[in-house]
């Protein structure tokens, strides 16, 4: 057992866990403050306020007791681990000097249009072993979990051939297995056009749909089915294709949409039932009707539009309109090479006007709900698995996403674990 006492808050705590907030609900964080946090087995055991900590240490056994480790969190706080729901973190190699590109003035379709962005990865990964990619993406999920998070969905969409999608899914599987993160795995073979498909985007998803999707369900590789679903990529016609296909492997639609224009994606997702829908940047009036009393979580990216010095998506119209948001990283060499979660949520205040207490919902309780998590993760609740982290002395909540590039993070715990 592990008992982390003098905590200045507990942040996102739950006596009765929620599946995720919504709308005029997201400013609200529910937190303790002067508490202490007790785990066992892995799991969130019990939490309580200072004041009750003799009360329920008496009520341990004394055997139970002996064995208790104790941490001092000294005054700093503790939150439940960031759930980054979106991220294509196995990638082989970078694409830094595209970045120049991009700097000197091309758009991001202008230089996937030349055959750089997706295609140019895509070459890189066809080129690298499977253990090769599985040690490059063993250190981006180190660097991550030290950022403080607990739980992430990874895409697959870097292979583009049957065999290269299988060894990213596969990859995604070894770093389920290996690390003490909670993974979740999307199988996204609708990412880009492959060259040698150009002019033939039918037969492409012809692929996804018959080889593609077969084989990755058969071994058991996705929990969820994407598709880029925008212009100059996969049209809402090609999405309804491969989400019906999808759905009879019993692989949920989680999909990219309307991040270029209004693409549509946003109501095929919602048509289709899909867990979420992501990137948002172009949401108006039609698409926000379409999402409300859906079960559809919306997850908005803003890593991506500060990197691309694109649009932001109207987060304040959704929530205003009652929506729920996630906030998740995009991590990927392309559009957002970072999975700072703590930068996600400096963003989501900055430029998407969401006060603290709606990034903090947005990262965690909603993030885990956009990948299917919330009853694992996402809160302090009894039961949970205590992935949590401790902060350094700092004076509330609000200073995570103020001091937008400071390290605050002292101790990460995954699975009852400390993390060194
Ligand atoms: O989410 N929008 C599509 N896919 C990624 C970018 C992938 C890349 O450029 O490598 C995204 O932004
Ligand atoms: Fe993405």
């Amino acid at each position: 057992m592990l008992l982390i006492k003098n905590i200045k808050k507990l942040v996102q705590v739950e006596d009765s866990p929620r599946t995720n907030v919504a709308g005029a609900a997201m400013a609200v964080l529910p937190s303790l403050d002067n508490a202490w946090l007790l785990i066992s087995n892995g799991l969130i055991a019990d939490f309580g306020s200072m004041d009750s900590l003799s009360q329920a240490l008496a009520d341990i056994p004394f055997g139970e007791k002996k064995a208790i480790e104790e941490i001092d969190a000294g005054g700093g706080l503790v939150f439940p681990s960031f759930c980054d729901s979106h991220t294509h973190l196995v990638y082989a190699g970078s694409r830094e000097i595209e970045y120049i590109d991009k700097i000197r003035g091309l758009s991001y379709e202008e230089i996937a249009k030349r055959g750089g962005g997706i295609l140019n990865s895509a070459k890189l990964l066809q080129q690298t072993s499977e253990d090769d990619l599985y040690e490059q993406s063993l250190e981006r999920v180190n660097e991550i979990i030290k950022m403080g998070t607990g739980a992430v969905e990874i895409k697959s969409g870097y292979g583009l051939t049957t065999d290269d999608e299988i060894k990213m899914l596969r990859v995604i599987k070894r770093l389920k297995d290996s690390t003490p993160l909670v993974i979740r795995s999307s199988f996204l073979g609708a990412h880009a056009l492959p060259a040698k498909y150009k002019g033939n985007r039918e037969k492409y998803v012809d692929l996804v749909i018959n080889e593609m999707i077969p084989r990755v369900a058969g071994e058991g590789l996705a929990d969820y089915i994407d598709v880029f679903c925008d212009r100059g990529f996969f049209s809402v016609e090609d999405t309804d294709r491969i989400l019906e296909a999808g759905k009879r492997y019993n692989l949920r639609g989680k999909i990219h949409a309307n991040e270029l224009d209004y693409s549509g994606g946003i109501q095929a997702g919602v048509r289709h039932n899909a867990l979420s829908v992501d990137h948002l940047e172009f949401t108006g009036s039609d698409e926000i009707e379409a999402l409300l009393g859906s079960g559809t979580m919306p997850a908005l990216l803003p890593g991506a539009a500060f990197f691309l010095g694109m649009e932001y998506p109207p987060a304040r119209k959704m929530i205003e309109a009652g929506l729920p948001l996630a906030l998740a990283s995009d991590y990927n060499p392309g559009s957002s090479p970072s999975g700072n979660m703590k930068f996600i949520m400096s963003l989501g205040c900055i430029k998407l006007k969401m006060i603290p207490e709606e990034v903090v919902n947005a990262v965690t309780i909603n993030g885990a709900c956009a990948m299917g998590v919330e009853k694992e993760v996402g809160s302090i609740a009894r039961g949970k698995r205590a992935n949590i982290f401790i902060t350094k002395k700092i004076p509330g909540y609000e200073f995570m996403p103020y001091a937008y590039g400071s390290d605050l993070i002292d101790e990460v715990i995954l699975n009852g674990r400390i993390i060194e």
